[in-house]
């Protein structure tokens, strides 16, 4: 199991205050590292810092809005001040805006770009420069089924921008990889957190709706990005980077797609 071993590395995790942010981070620890967890949400990540402490690993916890690149900047400085040293970046954290594409608006298409694209971007920028320098490092980058399907319901600026992390990550692993860097994507399908959850209450149809396309029979857990995340972020992985990976119960296998409503009922 030493491939698997994370003692001594240092990881930094955006979106880190729930979900699979959180589940990444809480892996990484699990299996030895340290980690700088990132997020809007302070007191979430207060509550991820302390899981990670009771698991005998530092964690340093950095409350920014990771779409202000000036607060990205000073994340780093922190990262650099602190550690001195990254080994593993997961880019988790995402934000994007909903809306019938003929009445969106433009605001709000720059806004998912920013989001989804630049900061995700640049936090890559950040971290690679530093790997490159030390001739190691691996790159997560959370995509979506969005990716590469397209989902419907008011989701054309999130799946342009899911669209650009898979290009993003096969350009950056491209250029990088000669230089120690991995870069690989995993793209879940529909995993539960508070806001599908809630989106799930309000229209009881909608889970079945998902399940149609998940032969597994079941929606993701955040839990379920735990092992994936310690592969790639480890010497598990030596030979493995810009791959796509799917983690979605086999939708993408069966073509299942985001599973959209009828016709009649096609606006969000
Ligand atoms: N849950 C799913 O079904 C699913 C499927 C495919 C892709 N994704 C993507 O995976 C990522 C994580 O999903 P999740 O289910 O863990 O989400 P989540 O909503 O449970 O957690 C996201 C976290 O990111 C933080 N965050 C978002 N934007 C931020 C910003 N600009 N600055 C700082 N923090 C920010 C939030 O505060 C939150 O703690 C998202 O990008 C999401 O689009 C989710």
């Amino acid at each position: 199991m030493n491939l698997f071993d994370m003692t001594g590395r240092v990881g930094v995790v955006t979106g880190a205050a729930q979900g699979m942010g959180k589940a990444m981070a809480t892996a990484w620890a699990e299996a030895g590292a340290d980690v700088v967890i990132v997020d809007r949400n302070a007191g979430g990540l207060a509550a991820t810092a302390a899981d990670i402490a009771a698991l005998g690993r530092r964690a340093l916890p950095f409350t920014c809005d990771l779409a202000d690149l000036a607060q990205v900047d000073r994340l780093w400085a922190t990262v650099d001040a602190e550690f001195g040293r990254v080994d593993c970046l997961g880019n988790v954290a995402g934000d994007a805006k909903a809306g019938p594409p003929e009445t969106a608006t433009i605001e709000d298409l720059q806004f998912t770009l920013q989001c989804l694209v630049v900061s995700k971007f640049f936090m890559c920028q950040h971290a690679g420069k530093r790997m490159l320098a030390r001739g190691r490092g691996s790159i997560i980058n959370i995509g979506s089924l969005a990716s590469v399907s397209a989902l419907g319901r008011g989701h054309a600026f999130y799946s342009m921008g899911m669209g650009a992390v898979v290009q993003m990550t096969r350009e950056l692993s491209t250029e990088w990889a000669s230089g120690g860097v991995r870069v690989n994507a995993i793209l879940p399908a529909q995993v539960v957190n508070p806001g599908l959850q809630a989106r799930m209450d309000a229209d009881p149809a909608l889970r079945d709706r998902f399940l149609m396309g998940i032969p597994a029979g079941r929606l993701g857990h955040p839990s379920d990005i735990k092992g994936l995340s310690i592969f790639l972020a480890s010497d598990a992985s030596p030979w493995i980077t810009g791959a796509i990976i799917p983690m979605d119960g086999g939708n993408l296998a069966m073509n299942g797609g985001g599973s959209v409503r009828p016709p009649q009922l096609a606006r969000v």
